[in-house]
């Protein structure tokens, strides 16, 4: 498709919520909030509804209206009062809107009364985040595990609704991953849903597989987790210039990508980029992510990254926290990115456990390398091996991962004197020299 028929094809949507009348509970969010446009404190409901904006906008949608309603709950059968959505209709018919998207979970009887009603099309916003992430899954683990989150989430909203959702066509909640449309024939939905489990299971299999493998190398892994837009990627291409697609769009990430990174050491480490978090994340989706964030909990370094530029900037540090205490990563040394320090003009700076930097300018990731050196919790050693000629290519994957002080051929093979991890020294242990086997600072510092 090209930019111009996206641009045709964009959705006009009108955006519906709820507002219970909560307040947001973080104070700091109140400061911030006090000073906004309106000149009150927000209500959860208006936060929320700022990050639908978004996620609509991310989806492809163009967002011409906005509707508040101020109620104590969800009414049963329309979610909103019987007047709103009257209301709702009008503005249907005068903006020409396309579809509804509400800033809540609907129940299948809900979807189909507000359906009926207005006439437009209607999705929620766990519908809307599915299909975000179905648009942006890349590899084949992701999208499996994003058509799986879709399809048993649309399997109880199909009652009565099969021909309805055959006609829709195309847009935002009928995408499945890549170019495909999501099936809506109940029993095709069920036999795709066994075939996708059956599927996920032997990816998994090869994820363990390579991880096992990482772990048996001796490589450490520095894992970079964070809410999403927090600026991960972007620290991936300026910490390794791997060229990760970096968007200001929610989730321009979906799939753990890893890249090596050379530390000022010369240590060599894995850095893994994570899905990013976003708030109330459909549980379907924390199910299908975890094995992805699973990453998160084998790690030797944690980077908590966080944009330090966004009001609700301590929520989404909570956030993850917590998803990292469920994965059982508690223990395992966390650093604190704060990001985007350019647009709060902070100079980069470091404390005990949090970095301050910018991403997207480079300033401070100095201070970063130099703090995952130190967070990595294996001493270096330094050490000389003897790999006889027919080991060599074992000497190269060594190479790659110390600082070489010196390195010389003899008769018996290649000499090669590094610092290297201290899980290193011991994986090789059978070409030390005589000399270094005896060296006791070697043994003790070894991990066992
Ligand atoms: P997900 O993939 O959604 O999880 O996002 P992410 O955390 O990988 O964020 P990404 O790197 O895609 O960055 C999001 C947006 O923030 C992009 O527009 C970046 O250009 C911008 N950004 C990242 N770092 C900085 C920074 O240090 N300063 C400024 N001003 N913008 C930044």
């Amino acid at each position: 498709m090209t930019e111009a028929n996206k641009q045709e094809a964009r959705e006009r949507a009108i955006l519906c919520a709820l507002d219970t009348g909560r307040q947001v509970l973080n104070e700091a969010e109140a400061v911030t909030a006090a000073v906004s446009a309106s000149g009150w404190a927000r209500t959860e409901a208006e936060v929320s509804l700022e990050e639908l904006r978004e996620l609509a906008r991310t989806a492809g949608a163009d967002v011409v209206g906005t509707v508040l309603q101020a109620r104590p709950s969800a009414d049963a059968a329309l979610y909103l009062g019987q007047g709103k959505i009257d209301e709702l209709k009008e503005m249907v018919d005068a903006d020409r809107c396309d579809l509804l998207i509400f800033d809540g979970e609907l129940s299948p009887t809900q979807l189909r009364n507000i359906e009926k009603a207005t006439g437009a099309r209607v999705v929620d916003r766990t519908t809307l985040i599915l299909d975000i992430f179905a648009q942006r899954a890349k590899s084949r683990e992701g999208r499996l595990q994003v058509e799986l989150a879709q399809l048993q989430y649309r399997l109880p909203r199909l009652a009565g609704q099969g021909t309805s959702l055959s006609r829709l066509g195309a847009g935002i909640g009928t995408r499945g991953p890549g170019e495909t449309k999501l099936e809506t024939d109940r029993r095709h939905i069920e036999r795709r849903i066994k075939a996708i489990r059956q599927e996920l299971k032997s990816v998994e299999k090869r994820r363990n597989m390579l991880r096992a493998r990482r772990e048996k190398n001796g490589v450490e892994t520095v894992v970079l987790v964070g809410y999403t837009n927090a600026g991960k990627s972007t620290l991936m291409n300026t910490l390794t210039e791997a060229g990760v697609l970096a968007e200001d769009k929610l989730f321009a990430t979906l799939d753990p990508t890893s890249r090596a990174l050379r530390l000022p050491s010369g240590r060599n480490v894995m850095l893994i980029d994570t899905v990013g978090l976003v708030r109330n994340l459909p549980h379907q989706l924390v199910e299908a992510f975890h094995s992805t964030l699973e990453e998160a909990a084998s790690a030797d370094v944690i980077l908590n990254i966080c944009d330090a530029s966004s009001p609700e900037y301590e929520d989404h540090l909570r956030v993850t926290e917590e998803v990292l205490k469920d994965l059982g990563a508690e223990g395992i040394p966390t650093l604190r990115v704060m990001n985007k320090c350019d647009l709060i003009f902070e100079t980069p700076h470091r404390t005990k456990d949090t970095v301050y930097l910018s991403a997207k300018n480079g300033s401070g990731v100095t201070l970063l390398l130099e703090a995952v050196e130190e967070a990595c919790p294996k001493p270096r050693v330094h050490v000389r091996f003897r790999f006889p000629f027919e080991e060599l290519s074992q000497a190269s994957i060594l190479r790659d991962d110390s600082a070489v002080l010196d390195e010389v051929y003899t008769e018996d093979g290649l000499e090669l004197e590094v610092i290297c991890s201290a899980r290193m020294a011991d994986h090789y242990k059978e070409f030390l020299t005589e000399q270094n086997k005896e060296d006791e600072h070697v043994s003790d510092d070894r991990r066992q």
